[in-house]
């Protein structure tokens, strides 16, 4: 399926508010009408509720009324049993929404989002989506934390590993697909569950990847990098949105009512819900924007926050800011009335049903989706003298990641059960034989032990080929868990040194949930599949790939850095005035004594490091190999209301049967603001047989083409265009092509 930057939401489903509209507006309405201003603040109010039974306190919020959603319950006798309170002990039995962070599976884990995002499969990441939606409403939830769409350029930062990467369209397509498929084709189906994006917005651009810093984003960058995948959202029938922990321009997301107000609501009309994060509310006075907890109700329900996670300003202040008038009741009846729509369109109080247990079947679909997709997430950065697929079934399998049931889940998975994993051991051994000789090595990826090494050097010394497991340990990743140094951890660079010299090939699967900085290793490696937390069922997908039975296909959603210093380094940066090239260059151990200031080729480089990627965004190798050709396009003139009509031959010039994932790039050549070197406008995933050719066709409109401009107004500028379609951001198969006014 080809996914481009125009794409729309594909089912056509309905957002919750176009449900029944009438009649669900008229049951919101009634209900409202006949709240009190505690019964309705308490709708707004949220509380972590974690246990396997119901807190007092929380049962006792719930009976008087003042507490509408609850986060962190997993439980699904919990779960009915805070339906029971509400629907039997509150004055007006509304029944709760029940909030998780299901982030890429339930107790079915499939690979981190960044990992998911590597596959640029959008079809199967919705069907994992469906799957976690069904396992997680079978414990009472009904809406889920995800997905996460921040754009992310920096490594370092911790939550990269949550989110689709550094690119807009690939962010918007896979944030659609997903909400898509917990949402369902009906929201108050028993295993719908409703989906948040978040953060909202630019939470991404922590200065310096440490988490929950300040943002400087220019309004350019937000309009046009940060805000389109959480548009594309709202075009989907996004129901719920979660604001960031960060500011914009000096204005944290949470009290900032431009974002809120002027272009969520009033220019893209979001009707559903906007939850703050953990706190973030409270936050305001940390920030040093509010002097307590008065002014933090005042500036969030201004700003236009539906529900307080965790907070308690609104179940404190709001009653009295409407009723001594210092904020209008209308920002407090408009904010009841989404939270009342939603609980409607869940059909919560219509006593959805809770599914049961899932059924074998279920159970089967989930661990199938989530292995194919942990198949197609990996990419394979490196195969030297085709070292992959194994041609030996004499392997060694060396590194501490190898048997790790918790640490291939990766981060945010609460409920992910380990005891599923199927480690990428076990599926070597399945599919190798019980004999295949393993070495841990160290007890972490953080561990620098050495007394194992020379184990692992004779372990190796026997085989034909070595499976290095190596990388970061979940807990290296996801939220407050960025790290400066993205090498690899621990003693692992001193363990490949130790076995370089053995001359036995040597395969690293590296699991992490970041790009990691692997310049000082690549050398002494032979190949490198790069495999992210990949999930449940890292094994059996990886086991295949090692034996060639299937073949790698992932693409990089990010740019990987050679050096820290580089960061941050992605595919859609601007061309500066002075851009880099081989001649313009130099390096520091090059510089004559005595050089002038002048003389060092006075481009955009730094002294000591390259200035290129070490793997740009979207590469990723195969088996076989792909030739790009004959691309043509319909005219190279086009008004802006004509559809460009692109076609490539793609060639498989290799041995095996294999995906290829083809993208297409253009450059506006001259903007009214500088616009990037490339931009991703198009992709699709394509099955080619071994030998054989296929057209793939794309098509480009006006809106694939334009641009946020310095008064924030999209448009399409006449002008030269560049096109490439490759098989990465660096691709050059190039065509040209004019828009003229139309
Ligand atoms: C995170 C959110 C998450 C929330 C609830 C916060 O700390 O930033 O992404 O959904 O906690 O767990």
């Amino acid at each position: 399926m080809e996914f481009h930057a125009n794409s729309r939401p594909q089912t056509g489903q309905p957002t919750c508010l176009e449900q029944n509209t009438n009649a669900l507006e008229a049951r919101a309405r009634a209900l409202l009408d006949q709240m009190t201003w505690g019964e309705k603040i308490g709708q707004m109010h949220q509380v972590d509720s974690t246990g396997d039974q119901v807190p007092n306190h929380v049962a006792a919020l719930i009976e008087q009324g003042q507490l509408g959603s609850v986060l962190n319950v997993s439980h699904g006798q919990v779960a009915q049993e805070i339906q029971r309170l509400a629907r039997q002990k509150s004055r007006l039995d509304i029944p709760l929404l029940i909030a998780r962070d299901v982030i890429h599976g339930f107790k079915t884990v499939a690979p981190i989002p960044l990992g998911q995002a590597a596959s640029f499969n959008a079809d199967l990441i919705r069907e994992n989506a469906r799957h976690a939606a069904q396992e997680a409403s079978q414990a009472g939830i009904n809406w889920t934390f995800s997905p996460m769409t921040d754009v992310v350029r920096d490594p370092r930062w911790g939550r990269v590993a949550e989110s689709y990467g550094e690119d807009p369209l690939l962010n918007s397509v896979m944030g659609v697909a997903t909400l898509q498929g917990y949402q369902g084709s009906a929201l108050d189906h028993p295993t719908s569950l409703a989906a948040c994006g978040k953060h909202f917005v630019g939470y991404g651009a922590s200065e310096a990847g440490r988490d929950y810093n300040t943002t400087n984003i220019p309004v350019n960058e937000l309009r046009n990098i940060y805000l389109p995948p959480f548009k594309a959202m709202v075009e989907a029938g996004l129901t719920t949105i979660m604001t960031s922990f960060g500011d914009i321009d000096g204005v944290p997301a949470t009290a900032n009512d431009w974002l809120l107000r002027d272009i969520l609501r009033d220019e893209w009309g979001f009707k559903g819900v906007i939850v703050s994060d953990w706190d973030s509310t409270v936050q305001l006075i940390t920030h040093g924007i509010a002097a307590g907890y008065r002014d933090v109700a005042t500036l969030s329900i201004q700003a236009g926050i539906d529900i307080e996670m965790v907070g308690n300003c609104y179940l404190g202040y709001l009653e009295d800011l409407v009723t001594t008038g210092a904020i209008d009741g209308r920002l407090v009846d408009d904010a009841v009335m989404r939270i009342l729509r939603l609980k409607l369109s869940l059909g919560l109080m219509d006593d959805r049903p809770v599914t049961t247990t899932p059924t074998p079947a279920d159970q089967e679909a989930a661990t199938k989706a989530a292995t194919r997709l942990a198949e197609q997430s990996c990419v394979l950065l490196k195969n030297d003298n085709q070292t992959l697929p194994l041609k030996s079934k004499k392997i060694a399998v060396i590194g501490p990641l190898a048997d790790k049931a918790a640490d291939q889940l990766g981060t945010w998975v609460f409920d992910g059960d380990p005891s599923r994993s199927i480690t990428l051991l076990d599926g070597l051994r399945d599919r190798f034989g019980d004999t295949v000789p393993f070495e841990p090595v160290f007890t972490s990826t953080r561990d620098h032990n050495q007394d194992r090494f020379d184990a692992a050097r004779k372990a190796a010394s026997t085989a034909d080929a070595v499976i290095l497991t190596l990388g970061e340990d979940a807990i290296l990743s996801g939220e407050a868990h960025s790290r400066a140094d993205i090498s690899l951890p621990g003693g692992q660079e001193a363990l490949i040194n130790h076995l370089a010299d053995l001359g036995v090939p040597l395969i690293a699967v590296i699991m992490a949930g970041r790009p990691l900085v692997l310049s000082s290793v690549l050398e002494k490696l032979d190949a490198i599949l790069y495999a992210w937390h990949p999930g449940s069922f890292a094994g059996p997908a990886i086991a295949r790939l090692l034996a060639g039975d299937a073949v790698p296909s992932g693409k990089l959603p990010m740019t990987f850095p050679r050096h820290v210093g580089q960061i941050p380094i992605y595919y859609n940066h601007k061309n500066t005035g002075r851009p880099p090239s081989p001649s313009r260059v130099v390096h520091i151990e090059d510089i004559p004594i005595g050089a002038e200031q002048t003389s060092l080729g006075m481009s955009s480089f730094h002294l000591d490091i390259p200035y290129t990627p070490e793997f740009p965004f979207g590469y990723g190798l195969s088996y076989s190999a792909f030739d790009y050709d004959k691309l043509t396009i319909n005219s190279p003139h086009i008004t802006a209301n004509e559809t460009l009509l692109v076609s490539v031959r793609v060639t498989n010039k290799g041995a095996y049967d294999a995906d290829e994932i083809a993208q297409l790039y253009i450059q506006d050549r001259v903007g009214s603001i500088t616009r990037p070197v490339r931009e991703l406008k198009a992709f699709q995933r394509v099955g080619i047989k071994a030998g054989a050719s296929e057209i793939i066709h794309f098509k480009l409109t006006a809106t694939d083409l334009g641009f946020y401009n310095r008064k924030e107004v999209f448009v399409t500028e006449p002008g030269w265009f560049d096109l490439w379609v490759g098989g990465s951001a660096a691709a050059d198969c190039h065509a040209a092509f004019e828009v003229t006014a139309a």
